[in-house]
């Protein structure tokens, strides 16, 4: 198992590179299921998330070949249309398969995931979309059991739940109308970027989808899709990262390869605590140069301030010049950073889904444990400002959703080691 042993403070400084989207690669992966022949996807990120996605088609059959930054998908066979326990265990984001297996296979099993380190995670609103698709569900042995008999047919089908519209939940649904007979419409459709992609990879594949980027998706059933060559979009969450590691060091970060127009409630936030963003041709230049300003931090989905960097900017405002309050409203329970920053002498006190930031003069290097992907991203963050020597423990939940991040990282001047213990 690696740690990270991370010295500070350091000041970020120099160009550093974004890489290919994480959350749009692993839908768009499974979307290939949907046909027959050789897909292309491009400026896919080199993960264990996308290793994990990859191992679970070729588990029913699939070939797939990665080759830098390239992942060649061949769908024609799928000899089982099932999702294994022991590998979706590994990634929730398996999930993503149900629909695309269910459109063109008629059936499929997928083991149903179990529990997260950032809370509750129900499946209600995948099931409840893919049921009004036609689909019959059961739940065997801890399988999701899903069969269309006659195959699927459109419907009007709201996709809402508690918490607003769900990501991967909009993803199944979409994948699998491409192939239903008539017409589908999905109202309260994730808006996220990531979906946006997924929907015109699918459009390249051949499906009639239009409302793209909008709550309400139109879907017009297509007898069969073609293979695709697409490029996925830049990670904004690994961008948003940056942003927040540039605003901690009071560095100066040109980030490249960033789309700033996914990250529109982010680039406020930061111009609203004292930092500067600067739009450039590919992406944007983070300025910090004095005080970082406390503010309020409210999550919730897309296009408003995104989940995946609550802990992040969680992790700045520790520093700023007085008293912050981060509420998140998709996952209430994804604190797991909270106690583990604490550790480093942030001042911080949790009220319901509410977390009350006094902004501290320094944070100290400790040994911290890192929890689930996003929490750990944030514990390198603060690090970066920490004194001392911060040594981050199971660096496994890092490397799901950041490729080689201690070396892009180092190159604009922080001091990351990896070690193997
Ligand atoms: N929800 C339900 N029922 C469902 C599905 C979701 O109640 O059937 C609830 C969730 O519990 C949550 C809210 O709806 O309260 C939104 O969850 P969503 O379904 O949108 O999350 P997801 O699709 O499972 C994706 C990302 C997450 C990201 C969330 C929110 C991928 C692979 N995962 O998950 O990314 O936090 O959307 O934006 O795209 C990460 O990358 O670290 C990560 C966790």
């Amino acid at each position: 198992m690696d740690i990270f042993k991370i010295t500070g403070p350091v000041r970020l400084e120099g160009e550093i590179t974004v890489g290919g989207s994480k959350n749009s690669a692993l839908p768009i992966i499974a979307a290939s299921l949907l046909t027959a022949g050789k897909s292309t996807l491009r400026g896919i990120p080199n993960l264990s998330d996308i290793a994990v996605m990859c191992k679970l088609l070729e588990d029913m059959g699939c070939k797939t070949v990665a080759d830098n930054g390239d992942i060649a998908i061949d769908a024609t066979t799928i000899y089982k249309p099932i999702g294994d326990y022991e590998i979706v265990r590994k990634m929730r984001a398996s999930i993503c398969i149900l629909g695309p297996l269910l459109a063109r296979c008629g059936k499929v099993e997928v083991s149903m995931p179990g529990g997260c380190a950032i809370g509750y995670r129900p499946v209600d609103i995948h099931l409840r979309g893919l049921q009004e698709l036609g689909a019959k569900i059961e739940l065997r042995n801890g399988y999701i059991c899903a069969t269309a008999n006659g195959g699927l047919k459109g419907a009007n089908i709201f996709l809402g739940g508690a918490f607003g519209s769900s990501v991967l939940a909009t993803a199944n649904v979409l994948c699998a109308a491409t192939l239903a007979r008539g017409k589908t419409v999905i109202e309260y459709a994730s808006c996220e970027p990531e979906i946006t992609d997924l929907a015109n990879c699918l459009v390249k594949m051949g499906a009639k989808i239009t409302g793209i980027g909008s709550p309400q998706l139109i879907i017009n059933g297509v007898k069969e899709l073609k293979p695709v060559e697409h490029t996925v979009i830049p990670d904004r969450i690994e961008a948003g990262t940056f942003m927040a590691a540039a605003a901690i060091t009071k560095g100066n970060l040109k980030i490249k390869n960033c789309r700033t127009d996914h990250l529109m409630a982010v680039i406020n936030k930061l111009r609203s605590i004292n930092i500067a963003v600067e739009e450039t041709q590919d992406g944007c230049e983070v300025c910090s140069s004095g005080n970082i300003e406390p503010t309020d931090i409210t999550t919730l989905p897309y296009p408003g301030f995104p989940t995946d960097l609550q802990a992040q900017f969680m992790a700045v405002l520790c520093l700023a010049k007085g008293n912050s309050i981060i509420t998140e409203k998709i996952f209430p329970d994804r604190f797991m950073h909270v106690a583990e920053l604490s550790r480093m002498a942030a001042n911080l006190r949790k009220e319901g889904p509410h977390i009350i930031i006094s902004g501290v003069e320094k944070l100290i290097a400790a040994p911290v444990m890192a929890s689930d992907l996003r929490a750990s991203a944030a514990l390198v963050v603060a690090a970066l400002a920490a004194h001392g020597e911060t040594i981050v423990n199971r660096v496994y939940h890092i490397d799901r959703g950041y490729e080689k991040i201690e070396e892009k990282l180092n190159a604009v001047g922080a001091k990351i080691q990896r070690q193997s213990v």
